[in-house]
């Protein structure tokens, strides 16, 4: 059946209502966020239920985050994790990392999540010899002209069986532009490319449409070269 007069944006909302994909939490962290005037540039509620169980579906004990924003698809991958789980997570602007921090706090993760602030690129290094590596899932959502350098990093800080997610590589299409100079498709473009040559990612995109437009994700799972 075709239903030419309901909007994306009306499916997410039945899908997150229907499915109870989002609590005063959830919702707190978003209000919090836009009033501290952050761009309403998270996941969606039914994207974090996604990311939540691709870390239940593996187990994640650990995961990493590369841009945080507000902390709210943070919140959703925490509660993923069990009790002596550990997140860190990545930012690059210190009052975001602010909004993140108190966001967090007030969700009950005070331990468990660490706020890294900086340029992930300098950052990332440190985490070889971190104690919460491999970790188990990678969530690649920071600026996306640097996405095949996260994604090389990622490939380092993890192990065989991990899973790794790139957010918004679709950009409305504009994947398939070769001839574009747009840093983040020319960073969507790389992701496919990184992939391509690497013997030790299986992965798929899948494109998206809902409540953030249309987009989609790049889901990699590390394995062990054949
Ligand atoms: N993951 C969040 C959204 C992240 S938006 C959610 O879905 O809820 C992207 C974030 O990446 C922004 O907060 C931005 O400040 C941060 N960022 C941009 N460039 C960065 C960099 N070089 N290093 C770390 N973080 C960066
Ligand atoms: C942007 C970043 C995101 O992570 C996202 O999901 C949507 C938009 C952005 O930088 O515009
Ligand atoms: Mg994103």
């Amino acid at each position: 059946m075709h239903a030419p007069t309901t909007d994306w944006h009306v499916v997410d909302r039945y899908v997150t209502d229907a499915l109870g994909l989002e609590d005063g939490e959830l919702t707190d962290a978003l209000h919090a966020s836009a009033e501290a005037g952050l761009p309403a540039i998270d996941v969606s509620a039914p994207q974090g239920q996604m990311l939540a169980l691709f870390a239940r579906m593996i187990d994640a004990r650990s995961i990493l985050e590369i841009g945080t924003l507000g902390g709210y698809s943070t919140i959703h991958m925490a509660r993923a994790l069990p009790a002596d789980g550990h997140l860190v997570t990545i930012e690059l602007d210190q009052d975001h990392a602010d909004i993140a921090r108190a966001n967090l706090n007030r969700a009950g993760y005070y331990d468990s999540v660490e706020i890294l602030v900086g340029p992930a690129i300098d950052l990332l290094p440190g985490l070889e010899d971190d104690t919460r590596a491999p970790f188990d899932m990678v969530f690649i959502d920071a600026d996306k002209a640097s996405m095949p350098e996260y994604l090389r990093w990622a490939m380092r800080l993890t192990r065989s069986g991990s899973v790794i997610v790139c957010d918004n590589v679709v950009r409305e299409g504009s994947l398939v532009d070769g001839d574009s100079d747009d840093p983040s498709v020319r960073g969507a473009r790389g992701v496919h490319e990184f992939i391509a040559a690497e013997p030790r990612l299986a992965a798929t995109t899948i494109q998206t449409v809902g409540s953030k437009g249309w987009d989609g994700f790049t889901l990699a799972l590390v394995v062990d070269p054949a």
